[in-house]
């Protein structure tokens, strides 16, 4: 059965060097149907897209991430524009706010809003990170209101209910098998499984039993067993949910 969708990964991280195109053959000729690589600056966008080129099943989004930002941040997002032409672009992303780093809040509000615009102007989905910046992203998301998923969603319930309130999805991933997930398995509880799709963030966040090594797709089965333990229901009845939901928001369907 192909019902793994991984709506956020990072392939082009170095961590995947050594095998990456075994790799993504194997997920792809296993159980893995879908995978959206996560642009974080202009070089790692052009490479999501020549990923995208060699697999079928393997999409790209291309943004600027809050983390990789500097002073030529705002001259390029007409390079974001133009990648974002490319068939397999799917959404814009990584974008958002981060304010564990320091990169100044005024660039990243001028750059995560620049990003949004541009989503709106082309009618793509978002791939939105959210790291303790909760107020201003809502704030910013209310105001240009893009469609997509909000990743690694770490908000509180309330906030999760005001997200699917606009119409977008939140993202799971590894973080929900951890000890110390109680918030974000009473967001699980809070939100339909019709607004959930699952990710990875590879080769970030590993699901127990792997927590602390390289992650991949193939584990986005202990992420769903986990909810599905939270739902009452099965982990194929997640999959095949999660699947649907996520080929929706990329417009893959
Ligand atoms: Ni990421």
């Amino acid at each position: 059965m192909k019902d793994i969708f991984d709506t956020h990964a990072h392939y082009d991280d170095k961590a995947f060097d050594p095998d990456r195109d075994e790799l993504i053959s194997a997920l792809l000729s296993g159980r893995v149907c879908g995978i959206v690589n996560q642009g974080t600056d202009i070089a790692s966008s052009r490479f999501s897209l020549e990923l995208a080129e060699k697999y079928d099943g393997l999409y790209a989004a291309v943004g600027l991430h809050p983390e990789c930002l500097d002073e030529n941040s705002m001259n390029e997002i007409d390079t974001v524009r133009q990648l974002a032409a490319h068939p397999k672009a799917v959404a814009v992303g990584e974008i958002g706010l981060d304010y564990y780093y320091d990169v100044p809040r005024d660039l990243q509000k001028n750059v995560f809003s620049a990003m949004l615009e541009l989503a709106d102007d082309l009618s793509m989905p978002v791939n939105i990170h959210d790291r303790e910046a909760h107020g201003d992203t809502l704030d910013i998301i209310k105001k240009y209101r893009p469609k997509g998923i909000l990743h690694c969603f770490s908000g509180s319930a309330e906030m999760a209910r005001e997200v699917v309130k606009l119409g977008m999805y939140i993202g799971m991933g590894g973080v929900v098998t951890f000890k110390n997930a109680r918030k974000t398995l009473e967001v699980i509880d809070a939100v339909p499984l019709e607004s959930l799709v699952l990710e990875t963030d590879c080769p970030y966040l590993s699901p127990v039993p792997f927590r602390g090594k390289r992650n991949d797709s193939g584990n986005i089965i202990y992420t769903a067993e986990k909810i599905a333990e939270i739902k009452s229901t099965t982990a194929e009845e997640v999959l095949r949910i999660t699947k649907e939901n996520a080929q929706t928001v990329y417009k893959l369907k």
